[in-house]
C-alpha cells in the first residue's frame, strides 16, 4: 500500500472509531479504494444509520449498498446538488421550556429542591448493573468492617483526604485511600460540590473508604440524524450594545446567510441553513456589571433589542430563530431563567421570526434534540473542577454531562432558582449540547454528543482582559442535521 493509501486507511479508522463502528477488511480496502474527502463523512454516517439495527460490525456489502446509494441518491446524501432549506418544512418540536416562578426564601421548598435532584439523578444511577449491593448511607455506616457495597450521596464538601456526604436523611464522612487509583483520583478532580454519585465502598476501622466514584453520566448512544439536508447554525454572546460588538462581522453572516457574494459551493452551504439558535446574551444589557455604562455604545436595554431586531430581519424569513436568554439579558436571573420578557422580546421579534425559550432548554429540530443552556455554571465548574477553565469549555460541558446536571454548585456564583423541583438535571440525554457564555469557540464530541460552545460576537473588554480571558470572536458553527457533522465559519 502507498504512503498516500496508508494515511487514507488511518484518516477512514480514526473518523469509524469515532462513530463507534468497526470495519471489517473488505469493507475497509472498499472504503479506502473509493475514498473521497468530501463524501466520507457522509458515507460513514449512512453507514452508522445502515446497519444501526444489526450491530456495529460494517461488512463490504454494506459499503456496497452506501456507496452505490451516493451515487444514486446524490441529492439526498447533499453532496453534490444544492438544497434549499426553503423548501423544506419546518420541524420543530419544544421539548422543555421552563415559565417564570415565584421565588421566595422558603427553606422546605429548597430541601424539596435538593430531594428532587438527589432522587431524579439517584434513579439514573439505581438503573446501572453495577449499581449493587446498593445500601443506604445509613445503614453502609453500620456494615461490620471489610464490608463492600455501593452507596448514592450528594457531595457536600470535597477535602484532601475525605468528602463531606449526605443523602436524604444522613451525613457522613467518606475516606479517600492513600494510595487510591488514578482513575479515583481524576474523577474527585471533576467532582463538584453538591454534585450526585455513586460510591463503591468498604468498610476499615469503623469508617467508609472509597473504592471508586460511579458517575451517573449518559449512555453511549448513537447520533440520530435527521432525514432532511438542513442545517442549524449555533451561535451565542452576541452582546448588541456593547461598544465592543463586532457588527461589521455579524453583517457579514447575515450575508453569508443571504447568499450574497458567495462562490457556488459556499452558496450550497449557505441555502442548507433553516434555523439558528442563540443561547444567551442577545444584547449586553444594563448594569450587569459596575461601571458597564462607561462600555455601552447604546445606553438602553430596549434599543439594544431593537438595534438586534433590525440586524436579524435581514436573516432570510424561512430561517427560523431559536433564543434563550443569558446573564446579559431582560429576564430574571436565577437559572432557569423565563424566556426574555415578553415587551423587550416585542421589539426583538419585528420579523416574527423568532422562538423565544428559557433558558436552559431542549428542543428538537427534525428529530435531533438539542439541550441549549448559556452556561452562567461554567465559572464555578472552572473553580471546583481540576481540568476545567474558561479556554476549554468542552472539559466544563463534559462534567456537566458525567454529573448528569447543568449548574450542581449552590451558593458560589451561579445565581439557581432552588425551589421546588430541579428542573437544572440532565434527565433526557440530548444528541447535541450546545453552550456560550465564556466568549470561546469549541466543539468536540462526547459519547457522541455533539458539544458547541459557541463563542462570541463582542471584541475583548477590560474584564475579560482582568479575568485573563481571551475570547474567540466572529465564528459561527453550522451543525449538519442530516449526519452530525459541525463545521466553523469565521466571519473576521
Ligand atoms: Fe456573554
Ligand atoms: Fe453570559
Amino acid at each position: 500500500m502507498s504512503q498516500n493509501k496508508e494515511a487514507v486507511k488511518r484518516k477512514v479508522l480514526a473518523e469509524a472509531t469515532r462513530l463507534g463502528i468497526l470495519l471489517n477488511p473488505e469493507a475497509l480496502s472498499m472504503l479506502v479504494e473509493n475514498y473521497d474527502e468530501k463524501m466520507i463523512h457522509t458515507v460513514l454516517g449512512k453507514l452508522v444509520e445502515e446497519i444501526r439495527e444489526e450491530g456495529i460490525v460494517v461488512s463490504k456489502k454494506d459499503v456496497e449498498r452506501v456507496i452505490g446509494g451516493a451515487m444514486k441518491m446524490g441529492v439526498s446524501l447533499g453532496v453534490h446538488n444544492q438544497i434549499l432549506a426553503k423548501d423544506v418544512e419546518e420541524r420543530i418540536e419544544v421539548l422543555k421550556s421552563y415559565e417564570a416562578r415565584q421565588a421566595s426564601d422558603d427553606l422546605e421548598a429548597r430541601r424539596k429542591y435538593f430531594a428532587d435532584r438527589y432522587s431524579k439523578i439517584s434513579s439514573i444511577l439505581r438503573s446501572r448493573v453495577d449499581m449493587v449491593p446498593y445500601y443506604p448511607l445509613r445503614k453502609a455506616c453500620s456494615l461490620p468492617d471489610r464490608s463492600e457495597g455501593k452507596t448514592i450521596v450528594m457531595v457536600y464538601e470535597k477535602r484532601e483526604n475525605y468528602l463531606v456526604v449526605e443523602d436524604i436523611d444522613f451525613t457522613t464522612k467518606i475516606w479517600i485511600p492513600k494510595d487510591c487509583d488514578k482513575d479515583l483520583r481524576e474523577k474527585i478532580g471533576r467532582l463538584l460540590p453538591d454534585s450526585v454519585v455513586g460510591v463503591s465502598f468498604y468498610v476499615s476501622n469503623s469508617r467508609l473508604f472509597c473504592r471508586s466514584l460511579i458517575f451517573p453520566d449518559v449512555p453511549i448512544k448513537r447520533f440520530k440524524p435527521a432525514e432532511e439536508d438542513v442545517s442549524v447554525i449555533l451561535t451565542s454572546d452576541i452582546h448588541y450594545g456593547s461598544q465592543k460588538f463586532s457588527e461589521k462581522a455579524f453583517i457579514r453572516m447575515i450575508r453569508w446567510l443571504r447568499g450574497e457574494g458567495l462562490t457556488e459551493k459556499e452558496k450550497e452551504a449557505s441555502s442548507r441553513v433553516k434555523y439558528i439558535i442563540i443561547a444567551g446574551d442577545l444584547v449586553d444589557g444594563v448594569g450587569v456589571y459596575p461601571q458597564q455604562e462607561k462600555e455601552l455604545k447604546v445606553r438602553s436595554i430596549e434599543e439594544q433589542y431593537v438595534g438586534l431586531s433590525n440586524l436579524l430581519s435581514q436573516v432570510p424569513e424561512y430561517i427560523k430563530i431559536i433564543v434563550i436568554p443569558g446573564n446579559h439579558d431582560a429576564t430574571l436571573r436565577a437559572i432557569p431563567q423565563p424566556p426574555i420578557f415578553n415587551e423587550y422580546l416585542e421589539k426583538l421579534n419585528n420579523s416574527g421570526n423568532l422562538i423565544s425559550l428559557s433558558n436552559p432548554c431542549m428542543v428538537s429540530l427534525h428529530g435531533v434534540k438539542f439541550l441549549v443552556y448559556h452556561g452562567t455554571s461554567m465559572e464555578d465548574i472552572a473553580t471546583f473542577a481540576k481540568n476545567a477553565s474558561y479556554d476549554r469549555p468542552e472539559n466544563a460541558m463534559e462534567i456537566m454531562l458525567q454529573l448528569r446536571h447543568l449548574a450542581p454548585v449552590y451558593g458560589s456564583r451561579t445565581p439557581l432558582l432552588a425551589q421546588g423541583q430541579d428542573d437544572l438535571v440532565i434527565d433526557e440525554v440530548p444528541d447535541v449540547f450546545h453552550t456560550g457564555h465564556v466568549h470561546v469557540f469549541r466543539n468536540g464530541v462526547y459519547r457522541e454528543i455533539r458539544l458547541i460552545n459557541s463563542g462570541t460576537w463582542q471584541e475583548r473588554t477590560r474584564y475579560q482582559e482582568q479575568l485573563g480571558i481571551l475570547p474567540t470572536p466572529n465564528i459561527a458553527a453550522v451543525l449538519m442535521l442530516k449526519n452530525g457533522m459541525v463545521s466553523q465559519i469565521r466571519f473576521a
